[in-house]
């Protein structure tokens, strides 16, 4: 079994064949050619899910939406979370929103899509933003009929206009996940590098074996994503190897290291690729854009 690296450089200097942070064989991934325009654009969905909090999902729907954007692709962030870190890490002014993601879930209101959808300060990059409201769907949405696929219903008129449609899942395997995995074709599983990362991986992997058996037989695992990896210490290099010992080439080459720079993007309201864009954090998330991107293909 490949073992994980004690130290990598910026993934952006990692070249074909050497070692990557996993251990394994660094692959091509070439620079993304941008989407044929004579194709008419299908987008794919992908649900960042993980029912643990603080393991990066949010940052990674947000930094992997800004890194898919410079290659030319039409992104949406739906945030489908009620504490809406998305939504306040892409700039969102909360107070100022007049509807969410709510009001387009359940019945009962006339908003559409475009009533919701905010630009970014990213050219490219849109946000479907959501409130504490979010918080009562769960509940609400027991009675609907179809109610597992109430955000399919959201999402799939609109797939023409993107070409990657990110949801950014709140932590639990609830309804609403439930509704995310549903409308998604692909799952991203952010999983941080400390002890208990692997505790609760049995449960995730049923439930999207689930939803898959029942309501979606399209879904795949996109690709499980080490998150605040500490290249300096032994204790984060065991974890990744336990996780790559448990899922091999499910996991994704590229790392996501620990560092304060993505914090401080959440605060400046825009992904690290706008923020730092020749930090070494941008740089991993412009790898795992090539990696999502490759594994469409
Ligand atoms: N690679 C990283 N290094 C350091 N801090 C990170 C990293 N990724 C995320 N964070 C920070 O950790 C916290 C939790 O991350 P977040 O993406 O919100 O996780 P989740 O959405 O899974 O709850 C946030 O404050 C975020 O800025
Ligand atoms: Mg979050």
């Amino acid at each position: 079994m490949a073992k994980a690296t004690a130290e990598f450089m910026s993934i952006a200097d990692i070249k074909m064949g050497e070692t990557g942070p996993t251990g394994r064989p660094w692959p091509k991934l070439p620079v993304p050619a941008p989407p044929d325009p004579s194709v008419p654009r299908r987008a794919q969905i992908i649900a960042m899910t993980n029912q643990k909090g603080g393991v990066g999902k949010t940052t990674t729907t947000i930094n992997l939406g800004g890194a898919l954007v410079e290659t030319g692709r039409k992104v949406l962030l739906v945030d489908f979370d009620p504490q809406a870190s998305l939504s306040v890490g892409m700039g969102v002014n909360l107070h100022a929103l007049k509807c969410s993601i709510y009001d387009l879930l359940l019945r009962g209101t006339d908003a559409s899509f475009d009533d919701v959808v905010l630009p970014s300060s990213v050219p490219n990059l849109d946000v479907l933003p959501a409130n504490i409201d979010l918080s009562v769907a769960e509940m609400q949405l027991v009675s609907e009929m179809a109610r597992e696929r109430c955000l399919a219903k959201v999402l799939d008129p609109i797939r023409d206009r993107y070409d990657y449609i990110l949801i950014d899942c709140l932590p639990s395997l609830g309804l609403l996940t439930i509704n995310a995995l549903t409308a998604a074709d692909g799952v991203v599983i952010p999983l941080e590098c400390e002890y208990f990362a692997l505790r609760g991986m049995a449960m995730l992997t049923h439930t999207i074996d689930r939803v898959r058996e029942s309501l979606n037989p399209g879904l795949s695992l996109t690709g499980i994503l080490p998150t605040m990896y500490d290249h300096r210490t032994v204790h984060s290099r065991e974890v990744l190897d336990r996780v790559l010992g448990e899922f091999g080439d499910q996991v994704f080459h590229t790392v996501i290291r620990r560092t304060v720079k993505f914090p401080e993007t959440t605060v400046a309201g825009e992904p690290i690729t706008t923020y730092a864009p020749s930090s070494s954090g941008a740089a991993a998330y412009r790898s795992l854009a090539r990696e999502v991107l490759a594994r469409r293909a």
